[in-house]
């Protein structure tokens, strides 16, 4: 059965939970009714964008920007409305009209190069498990060298790749064109009219899943001596984006979901090794540092956001775990403080924090993998829980260090250092404690470095509200189309217990003077007829206002004002509208009275014209005057 565009439309908008959808770009902390983040559509560090789940919109109150979820994915996307109705219903399953089919071609290309990727995969793991060779059997013995049995060789369709130049191709390309192997990554282009060859030969191949299990790229792992590089990854491509995958992801997310936390490793055997032996809430990333966008993709698992980092002890890895913390802070900055204290610490109520990082630091200075494979799981689990929260791994890092720093010069110096760690802590009782210890440690004042401390913070301070971000509300918004907008406003009003014939009743079309306003409350009028509560009729109005920026800015405008006028008595709600009309009628006769005036000067040479408009004007103040006293 093939359903109208109106109804593929409505099904799909049935399915997008608003908040999943901006999630996807923005990291969303709830509070009370909604949810909060740093606004996608202008730079800023204090959330000012928010998402109210009840009526599915979303709303910026710095720049304005505000819509529904398939608004969202047009503008983060850049996508036309056709465009995203036509993924969503692939992605849905649902079936386009027949007359507007889905472009095939750029679909099909997704597919088939996904296509390729899995049979590359299956091919793989097929070469390292049942054919024999003395290069297969090299491999096996380097996985077995490595701890991984045969049952991890199938959980993560672990393979291998010989040295010859076309083993896969010849395979592939009775399914799958040139164009598409290439583009997958499989194949590279042969030189000089050549046939293409692999691109993988003589390697341990990894294959990488997305979130949904797709295959959509490989890591392949050296075997020999002097084979470089020691990894040889799949460049990004129309299936795979490194910067926004976490490798293990897949088979890791329901341990997420449910553990409320995710550790982070750098390897794809780390990975592999920690969720082999049931450490499973375990992703890496695939051999490229961590990314805001890794993070964004992680907050939509992990509620509480407690993230573990779990990188490499040694120098490099020490680097890794700052700047990922660093990127971590950033991602999630506004949204409240890192968490900094353990429970023994009586946390202060502002301490809303909201993400908590800690580091995973096992002695003996192993990666993640050979702790694992050499001490155990169990042991790695509890370092796991016992890991110290990033402010004491920090400190402590630099703790180690303090009897490298002798003169007061050094002294310092190494303060320098460490003052960005001091200043980050919100909590002043914790913040005095570090400080006493630091201070302590390095045999200086305490009271100098407090004083530090304070300056450095308010330093902070001063630059960063030198910048305000640009208000762009508009300013001028005459009284009379305040007011008119007040009036549609009331529509929208989630709790109100007026039924929508009952409010247009006692709302009349002709105090509406503004074109875009009554092109509103036409498209009102005709859509109340048919949805059922208020989310509906909002959704309807963006959708029928798609292709008109300016009409869609003030139906944010106007849900703005409806979420003012929420939780009114129903006797408040009647005098609001009430109130309004009045306002308009006051503008109105204002507007007249004036016209009238202009009317009569301009008359004055004319003496009974003059006298006529005279008349009128005071006629017209009579009647309202009466009109007045009859309202009272
Ligand atoms: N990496 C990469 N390309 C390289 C080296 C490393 O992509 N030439 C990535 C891989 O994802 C690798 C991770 O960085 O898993 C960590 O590198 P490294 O610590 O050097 O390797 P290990 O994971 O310890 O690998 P192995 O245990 O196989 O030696
Ligand atoms: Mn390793």
């Amino acid at each position: 059965m093939t359903r109208t565009l109106d109804e593929v439309v409505a099904e799909i908008k049935s399915r997008l939970d608003i908040v999943d959808v901006v999630s996807e770009s923005v990291i969303l902390k709830k509070n009370g009714n909604r949810y909060w983040g740093c606004c996608p559509f202008h730079k800023e560090k204090t959330p000012s964008f928010s998402v109210n789940p009840a009526i599915g919109i979303y709303k910026c109150f710095g720049c304005g920007e505000g819509g529904d979820a398939l608004k969202f994915i047009m503008k983060t996307k850049n996508m036309s409305f056709m465009e995203v109705i036509k993924d969503l219903a692939q992605k849905y399953g649902i079936e386009m009209p027949s007359n507007m089919k889905v472009d095939e071609q750029a679909k099909d290309k997704k597919a088939q190069m996904e296509l390729a990727c899995q049979k590359a995969a299956i091919f793989y793991h097929d070469v390292l498990i049942n054919r024999t060779s003395e290069e297969i059997s090299f491999a096996t013995e380097y996985l077995e060298g490595r701890s991984i049995s045969r049952e991890v060789i199938d959980r993560f369709t672990l393979g291998y790749a010989p040295k010859a130049y076309t083993t896969l191709y010849d395979v592939l390309k009775k399914d799958f064109s040139d164009e598409i192997l290439i583009k997958a990554g499989l194949i590279l282009e042969g030189k000089d009219g050549k046939p293409p060859i692999d691109r993988f030969r003589g390697r341990i191949i990894i294959p990488i899943q997305d979130e949904n299990g797709n295959y959509v790229a490989f890591g392949a792992r050296a075997l020999y001596k002097d084979q470089t590089p020691k990894y040889l990854n799949s460049s990004d491509s129309l299936i795979y984006n490194k910067s926004k995958l976490l490798y293990g992801l897949y088979t890791a997310k329901d341990a997420i979901k449910s553990e409320d936390g995710v550790i982070l490793m750098e390897g794809y055997f780390d990975v592999i090794s920690a969720q082999a032996h049931g450490v499973q809430n375990v992703v890496g990333v695939c051999g490229t540092a961590l990314t805001p966008d890794h993070i964004r993709l992680l907050s939509r698992y992990t509620k509480s956001r407690r993230l573990y980092l779990s990188f490499d002890t040694d120098g490099a890895g020490q680097k890794a775990t700052n700047r990922s913390a660093g990127l971590i802070r950033e991602a999630f900055q506004g949204l409240g403080s890192i968490k900094q204290f353990d429970e023994s610490y009586i946390a202060a109520s502002d301490d809303k924090y909201s993400c908590e990082i800690r580091v995973v630091c096992p002695p003996e200075g192993k990666d993640p993998d050979e702790f694992i494979r050499t001490i155990g799981a169990d042991s790695f689990k509890s370092i796991v829980q016992n890991a110290p929260l990033l402010i004491d791994f920090q400190v402590n890092s630099l703790l180690k260090k303090k009897n490298e720093y002798k003169t007061p010069q050094e002294k310092s110096k190494y303060i320098q250092e460490f003052l960005p760690v001091l200043v980050e802590i919100n909590n002043n009782i914790i913040r005095s404690e570090y400080v006493k210890m630091v201070a302590g440690a390095l045999k200086v004042s305490e009271k100098a470095l407090e004083t530090e401390v304070i300056r450095a913070k308010n330093f902070g301070r001063d630059t960063y509200s030198a910048q305000p971000f640009k208000k762009n509300v508009k300013k001028n918004v005459s009284i009379i189309e305040k007011a008119q907008k007040n009036l549609l406003s009331v529509f929208l009003v989630t709790d109100s217990h007026f039924s929508f014939t009952r409010i247009n009743e006692m709302i009349d079309n002709s105090y509406f003077s503004n074109e875009t306003l009554i092109n509103v409350k036409s498209t009102i009028d005709k859509l109340i007829c048919t949805v059922n509560n208020v989310k509906e009729l909002i959704e309807q109005l963006y959708t029928a206002y798609v292709e008109d920026a300016e009409t869609q800015q003030v139906l944010t405008d106007l849900t703005g004002i409806a979420e003012t006028f929420t939780g009114l008595s129903d006797e408040d709600f009647e005098v609001l509208i009430e109130d309004n009309i009045a306002r308009i009628k006051k503008c109105r006769w204002e507007e007249e009275k004036e016209k009238m005036r202009n009317l009569y000067k301009d008359a004055d040479e004319d003496d009974i014209e003059a006298l006529k408009l005279q008349m009128q004007l005071r006629d017209k103040i009579n009647n309202r005057i009466k009109s007045e006293k009859i309202n009272d």
